[in-house]
């Protein structure tokens, strides 16, 4: 095909999309430009953002393309090394690592979880259970506690005291800090960023704070000798863990490295998940009435027997208004792909190695000719019940990415935020007074702020 009869890719508007925004900026550009625009990125490269499922489709076959590591997520990487996140697919320690750590979220794996996870969620439920009925609950900061502790019981045998705890720990302090300040360095040219003596301070200080956590972890569990071999967690994966395919093991950084990444990405976005699934919950009676009758079916009114492997999977309906939830709020709002070699997209769109071809994942959510013309509208019940999700094509849904480089914890994920959500279904009435707008806070992932609750123990009104 000639040059000239190939499509121009529409130019978006750099100086609309604004780091503590990007993600409802292109959102806003998208709703302007078309199911796929253009913006120059500041290393003179392009980045393509697609919203379409017929788009997103082809960019999401592995034999063409792969992840291309965000400049935001190398800027990261610049700061807390090289995880299984942030690593090209190339880097031979993604690989490693991948395959090291993939049995820890196998099914049997997910069965072990059970007790931790049910620990780190009744820590939540006494602390609820022990709140004045005007007391409100900030729930995104409530959320982030009960998923900090349950990644830090699960992977790491270690008690962060997260939830009991008067302040929130300060590694999601230095987290938030870091993530944020990554992201707008991105968007600055480098002798800007030198000027910065303070914000460099900080971010150095933040960073030692991740670094000291992980050292403790590995000094910790080292001290134990032979008596700590016998955790079945992350930790003795990364610490004993072999490739089989080379015999390798993971190095000293590479385990750092991984156990802050675990530490991150195993909490801030199942954190968001809970947060925007309970405010569809206050905002949909009639979802919330049918989730109390599982809930009640399920696991019963006894709260003195807590919930087994078998009964968080026998909530479908429940999960269901996760998926939906993720549907409509993606906590990881994007992914990004390249072509491995030049290559037509639609057959008339001309993409490069060097373009980072973003999948816009709450647009790729709304596609009518997919989700229908109630696509904005929240329903569990119409897109993901079985037979439904059997009918849907794969990649019209991707809200834990793509490929070989999808989430290696959505299960964990949803194990987990379903167990979460029907314990507090179990024991509370979920209430706001006044009416909550929607906000959204964003850092990588996305949350919705200021938004508060209060809860009423059934036993109260039952
Ligand atoms: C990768 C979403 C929970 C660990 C990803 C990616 C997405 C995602 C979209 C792909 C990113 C990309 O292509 O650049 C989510 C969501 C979650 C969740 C929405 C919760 C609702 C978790 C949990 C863990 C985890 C609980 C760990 C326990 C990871 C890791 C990767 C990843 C390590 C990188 C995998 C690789 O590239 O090999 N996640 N995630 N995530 N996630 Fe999750």
């Amino acid at each position: 095909m000639l040059r000239s009869q190939l499509d121009t890719i529409p130019m978006g508007d750099m100086k609309d999309v604004h780091p503590e925004s990007a993600v409802r900026d292109l959102i806003k550009q998208a709703q302007r430009h078309g199911p796929i625009f253009q913006l120059p990125l500041p290393d003179g490269t392009r980045r393509i953002v697609l919203s379409s499922f017929a788009l997103v489709d082809e960019v999401c076959n592995d034999q063409f393309f792969d992840k291309r590591v965000s400049v935001n997520v190398r800027s990261l990487r610049s700061a807390i090394g090289s995880g299984l996140f942030s690593a090209d697919t190339s880097d031979s320690n993604w690989r490693k690592a991948h395959t090291i750590l993939m049995p820890s979220f196998s099914l049997q794996a997910m069965r072990n979880y059970v007790p931790m996870m049910v620990d780190a969620a009744e820590q939540l439920m006494a602390k609820w259970e022990h709140l004045n009925p005007e007391d409100l609950i900030n729930v995104p900061d409530d959320m982030t506690r009960v998923t900090l502790e349950t990644i830090g019981l699960c992977g790491f045998s270690y008690h962060f005291h997260a939830i009991t705890r008067e302040q929130m720990h300060p590694f999601v302090e230095a987290m938030v800090h870091i993530l944020s300040t990554t992201a707008a360095r991105a968007t600055r040219p480098p002798i800007e960023e030198k000027l910065r003596f303070r914000q460099r301070r900080q971010l150095q200080a933040d960073l030692d704070l991740l670094l000291s956590t992980a050292d403790q972890l590995v000094r910790e569990r080292k001290m134990m000798g032979t008596e700590g071999q016998k955790y079945n967690d992350l930790l003795n994966a990364m610490l004993n863990g072999v490739d089989k395919q080379t015999g390798e093991k993971l190095d000293d950084v590479n385990i750092r490295n991984q156990i802050i990444t675990f530490l991150i990405a195993g909490h801030e976005t199942t954190s968001g998940l809970l947060s925007f699934a309970t405010y569809f919950l206050l905002h949909h009676p009639d979802v919330l009435n049918r989730a109390y009758e599982e809930v009640d079916r399920v696991l019963g009114r006894d709260t003195r027997k807590t919930p087994t492997y078998e009964q968080i999977h026998q909530l479908v309906y429940i999960k269901q208004i996760l998926k939906e939830t993720l549907r409509l709020c993606p906590t990881a709002p994007m992914f990004n792909r390249y072509p491995y070699e030049e290559r037509l997209l639609a057959g008339k769109y001309q993409l490069q190695p060097s373009d980072t071809i973003t999948a816009l994942t709450p647009m790729l959510h709304r596609d009518r000719s997919i989700w229908g013309d109630d696509a904005e509208i929240f329903n569990p019940d119409h897109h993901f019940n079985p037979e439904a999700e059997k009918q849907r094509p794969a990649n019209a849904y991707k809200p834990f990415g793509t490929g070989q480089r999808a989430c290696i914890g959505r299960e964990f994920a949803l194990q987990e935020a379903t167990l979460v959500l029907g314990m507090m279904l179990q024991r509370f009435y979920p209430y706001t007074t006044g009416i909550y707008q929607l906000k959204i806070r964003e850092a990588l992932t996305i949350k919705p702020a200021d938004f508060y609750m209060r809860v009423r123990p059934r036993t109260d009104i039952d």
